[in-house]
C-alpha cells in the first residue's frame, strides 16, 4: 500500500538550525501524525542541504573540513528534531552515497535525452541564495552594485562566465502550464499559485545546473571539471531517498518556503517530466516569521534558537503556538508576549484548567472510575463533540492547522462552559445519576479532545490521555468510538498535576 509521504526542505548546513527551520518540520510531523492516527501509514522525510559554494565557505571560515562541519551542523539539526519530538522516518543528506548516485543517475539520463546540454553561461550568482541571475534582473543599483535582487537577501553578487551545462527548462513552459490547469491543488496555497502562474506564462529561459569554478557539488558524470548546481543535486533528495521502495514514490507533499516556491513548483516538476517521473500531488508554500516585528537576520543577531524557549514553554506549548499563531501559508511574528498570552490563555486556563477540574470530580465524586456506560442520547453533549470530528479532520487534510486548532478550542471552551452551567459539584449533593451523566460525558469529550490534539502536543496529549485514564496513542479513538460508549483501557481517573503549570 502507498504510504502518505511527506517532505520538508532539506536545510543548508551553513548555519545553526532557528525558530523558522523548526516551524517547517514541526507542521510535517502534525500532519505525518495526523494521517497516523487515522490509520494512514505516513512517511516523513527530512534531512541536509550539504553541497556547493555557501556550505564551503561557511567551513572555510571556521577552519573546518568540509565534510567535518556538515557532519556537524548535519548533527544539530537531527538532535533538534529529536528534541522536538518529530517522528520523522528517514532523514537524508546530500553527501550520501545514496543520493550521489541517483542524482548522477538522473543527470545521464537527460544528457542522453538531450534535456540537459552543454553551452556557457555568462550571469550573475548569488552565493547565500545559490541562485543564478540574468543581466537584467542584475542590474546595477544607483550606486553601480549589482545586488541580489531577493529583497530578503541583497547580498553581492559574483559574475560568472563559464562553460556550463544547462537544463532545457524552456521546454517545460507548456507541459507545466498544462499539469497546473489539469490538477487545481497541485500548488497551494491558492495566492502563492497564482504568483507561479504569472511567472511561467512570462517565459521560462533553461537553467544552467553546473559549476566549474565550485568543487564541493557532485560532478557531472562524464564530465568531472564540472559539478552539479547545488538546487539540482538537493530537489533530487525527495526521490533518491525513497530508492529501492515502491510505496513512496510520488510524494503526497512537498511542505516549503515561500522563498523557494519556485524551485518547488517550476523547476523541480519540470526535471521530473524530463526523468519521465510521476509529479509530487501536491507543492505547499508556507509564510515567514518574523521575529518580535523584526526579520531573523545574521546582522540583527535575532536568530531565535529553539532550545531556549523549550527550556521555558516546553516543547508541546512551543509546537503548539508556532501552528496556532499564523494560519499556514501566511507571514506572521513570533513574539514572547504572544506565546506567554497564549501559553495562560489557551493551554493553562482552557485545555489545562478544564482537565484538572473534570479529573478531580470524577476522582472526588465518582472514586476515579467512570459507571458503565449511561445511555448516550441525540443531544448528549459527547455525542455532538463526536460530531466536529469530521470538520477537523477535513481542516487538517487541507493542511489548515490553525483552523482545526479552532475548531479544537471551540469544543474546549463549549466543555468549560458545560463545567459551568451544570455544576457537578452541586449534583454530587443532590442528584448522583445526574452527576455521574454528566462527568462521563465531559470525561468522554476530553478522551477524544486529547486525540484531536496529538499531533500538535504527543507528549500533553498522552499525558491527558493518562489522566482521563485511556492510553490512546497506539490506540486511536475514533469518533465512532465515542458514539458507542467505547471503552479503551479503562483505567483510574485521579487527580493529577495541572498540565500547562501557569506562567507569572
Ligand atoms: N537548502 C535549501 C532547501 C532545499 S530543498 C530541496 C534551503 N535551506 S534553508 O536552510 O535555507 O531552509 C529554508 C527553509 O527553512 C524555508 O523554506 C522554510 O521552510 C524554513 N525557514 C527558514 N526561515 C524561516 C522563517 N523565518 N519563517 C518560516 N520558515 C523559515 O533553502
Amino acid at each position: 500500500m502507498k504510504k502518505y509521504y511527506v517532505t520538508t526542505p532539506i536545510y543548508y548546513v551553513n548555519a545553526a538550525p532557528h525558530v523558522g527551520h523548526a516551524y517547517t518540520t514541526i507542521a510535517a510531523d502534525v500532519l505525518a501524525r495526523h494521517k497516523r492516527a487515522r490509520a494512514v501509514p505516513a512517511h516523513l522525510l527530512t534531512g541536509t542541504d550539504e553541497h556547493g559554494l555557501k556550505i564551503e565557505e561557511a567551513a572555510k571560515a571556521v577552519g573546518r573540513h568540509t565534510i567535518d562541519f556538515c557532519d556537524l551542523t548535519s548533527a544539530k539539526f537531527r538532535d533538534l528534531w529529536k528534541h522536538l519530538d518529530i517522528r520523522f522516518d528517514d532523514y537524508i543528506r546530500t553527501t550520501e552515497k545514496r543520493h550521489e548516485d541517483k542524482v548522477q543517475e538522473l543527470f545521464a539520463l537527460l544528457i542522453k535525452s538531450g534535456d540537459v546540454y552543454k553551452g556557457r553561461y555568462r550571469g550573475w550568482y548569488c552565493v547565500s541564495d545559490e541562485t543564478f541571475f540574468t543581466e537584467t534582473e542584475a542590474a546595477p543599483d544607483d550606486k553601480g552594485r549589482r545586488l541580489c535582487p531577493n529583497a530578503e537577501c541583497r547580498k553581492p553578487l559574483q559574475q560568472v562566465e563559464e562553460e556550463s551545462w544547462f537544463f532545457k527548462l524552456s521546454k517545460y513552459q507548456g507541459p507545466l502550464l498544462d499539469h497546473y490547469a489539469a490538477n487545481p491543488g497541485f500548488l497551494a496555497p491558492a495566492h502563492r499559485a497564482s504568483e507561479i502562474l504569472r511567472f511561467v506564462e512570462g517565459g521560462l529561459q533553461d537553467l544552467s545546473v553546473s559549476r566549474q569554478k565550485v568543487k564541493w557539488g557532485i560532478p557531472v558524470p562524464g564530465d568531472e571539471s564540472h559539478t552539479i548546481y547545488v538546487w539540482f543535486d538537493a530537489l533530487i533528495n525527495y526521490w533518491s531517498a525513497t530508492a529501492g521502495t515502491s510505496d513512496l514514490w510520488p510524494a503526497d507533499v512537498h511542505i516549503v518556503g515561500k522563498e523557494i516556491y519556485r524551485f518547488h513548483a517550476v523547476i523541480w516538476p519540470a526535471m521530473l517530466m524530463a526523468a519521465g517521473l510521476p509529479l509530487p500531488k501536491k507543492i505547499f508554500a508556507h509564510g515567514w516569521w518574523t521575529v518580535e516585528g523584526k526579520k531573523m537576520s545574521k546582522s540583527a543577531g535575532n536568530f531565535l534558537d529553539p532550545y531556549e524557549i523549550t527550556r521555558e514553554y516546553g516543547v508541546d506549548a512551543f509546537r503548539y503556538f508556532l501552528m496556532r499563531e499564523m494560519p499556514f501559508g501566511n507571514d506572521g511574528d513570533f513574539s514572547k508576549a504572544a506565546l506567554k498570552k497564549r501559553y495562560n490563555a489557551e493551554l493553562a486556563n482552557d485545555l489545562g484548567n478544564l482537565v484538572k477540574r473534570v479529573v478531580d470530580m470524577t476522582d472526588n465524586f465518582l472514586g476515579g472510575r467512570l459507571p458503565s456506560k449511561p445511555e448516550f442520547k441525540d443531544d448528549d453533549h459527547a455525542a455532538s463533540v463526536a460530531k466536529r470530528a469530521g470538520e477537523i479532520d477535513a481542516k487538517m487534510d487541507a493542511l489548515d492547522f490553525s483552523g482545526a486548532l479552532d475548531v479544537i478550542w471551540e469544543v474546549v471552551r463549549g466543555l468549560n462552559g458545560r463545567v459551568n452551567e451544570k455544576a457537578p459539584w452541586k449534583l454530587a449533593k443532590t442528584d448522583m445519576t445526574e452527576c455521574e451523566k454528566v462527568l462521563f460525558d465531559l470525561i468522554w469529550s476530553l478522551r477524544l479532545v486529547a486525540r484531536w490534539i496529538e499531533p500538535f502536543m504527543p507528549c500533553k496529549a498522552a499525558e491527558m490521555q493518562t489522566q482521563l485514564g485511556v492510553r490512546l496513542v497506539l490506540d486511536p479513538l475514533t469518533a465512532e468510538d465515542v458514539l458507542n460508549g467505547v471503552q479503551q483501557h479503562p483505567g483510574e481517573i485521579r487527580k493529577s498535576p495541572p498540565l500547562f503549570p501557569r506562567k507569572e
